[in-house]
């Protein structure tokens, strides 16, 4: 299958991933919807995602399975999506001479300092993955954040230059339709897993982490993550737990 990507731009949207969903029936597999400003971005966990008009990548990419699609994805290997993402986030922040980590499960990070953030929408029908729409907020060339958010930088901080979003994008779609054709088209379920754990933020450290089931703190150290994509922690007292999305906050 060809990795050819299709970019649309709009000038102002509410969200790229309400746009790419209001239109994915007339859209090929691994099209792109990109936008200049959101009104209404959306983040993880109900958030909003702010970006500054004009000054970074906010783009959502359509995945198609089945037919003119990738193989049949079954829901219990859901999280190579996430998988398939944040390599080529990583890849292309690569290219640019700039280390990236995976903050788990799916924020690119600079350091200690939030460069991605990605929001994947799988459409489930029956035991597979129909469709996903790939939401990412890439920030490239703004400078200044607003002061509520909590450690965000961009690739003009991490580099000291200003980038061409039309041509960056270009660019960074075409990484990241190769990465999913090398996670998703392979046939091979594990594909990506080891580069995607030896890429975690803070993996092999001992850190303090929130365990939200109870809200206790405690120290412990990523081991990886499971084929579902949950979390392994093992901590001081060498207990090792798994932790789903939401079951556990980093502290940073
Ligand atoms: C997060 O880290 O909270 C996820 C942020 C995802 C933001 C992107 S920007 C493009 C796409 N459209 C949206 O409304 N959200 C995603």
């Amino acid at each position: 299958m060809e990795n050819k990507v299709k970019i649309r731009w709009v000038d102002e949207t509410d969200s790229t991933q309400e746009e790419l969903r209001r239109h994915f029936l007339e859209y090929d597999n691994l099209s792109v919807t990109a936008a200049r400003f959101q009104t209404a971005g959306r983040g993880q966990r109900g958030n909003k995602w702010t970006s500054e008009r004009g000054e970074n990548l906010t783009f959502s990419m359509l995945i198609r399975f089945g037919e003119g699609g990738f193989p049949p994805l079954p829901v219990s290997r859901q999280f190579a999506m996430t998988k398939a993402a944040t390599l080529g986030i990583v890849s292309y922040l690569a290219g640019k001479g700039v280390e990236a980590t995976i903050k788990w499960p799916n924020d690119i990070y600079v350091r200690d300092k939030k460069i991605c953030g990605m929001l994947v929408e799988n459409v489930l029908e029956g035991d597979k993955v129909a469709v996903s729409f790939v939401g990412i907020g890439l920030n490239m060339n703004q400078r200044e954040f607003d002061s509520s958010l909590l450690n965000p930088t961009s690739l003009s901080l991490a580099t000291g230059l200003r980038y061409d979003l039309e041509s960056e994008l270009e660019i960074l779609a075409s990484i990241l339709a190769a990465s999913f054709a090398r996670v998703l088209g392979a046939g091979n379920p594990f594909a990506g897993d080891e580069r995607y754990e030896s890429l975690l933020y803070r993996k092999g450290e001992f850190h303090e982490y929130v365990d939200c089931s109870d809200g206790t703190v405690f120290e412990g150290e990523i081991l990886g993550v499971t084929p579902e994509g949950r979390l392994r922690v093992i901590n001081k007292e060498g207990e090792r737990k798994e932790f789903a999305f939401k079951e556990i906050n980093f502290i940073i």
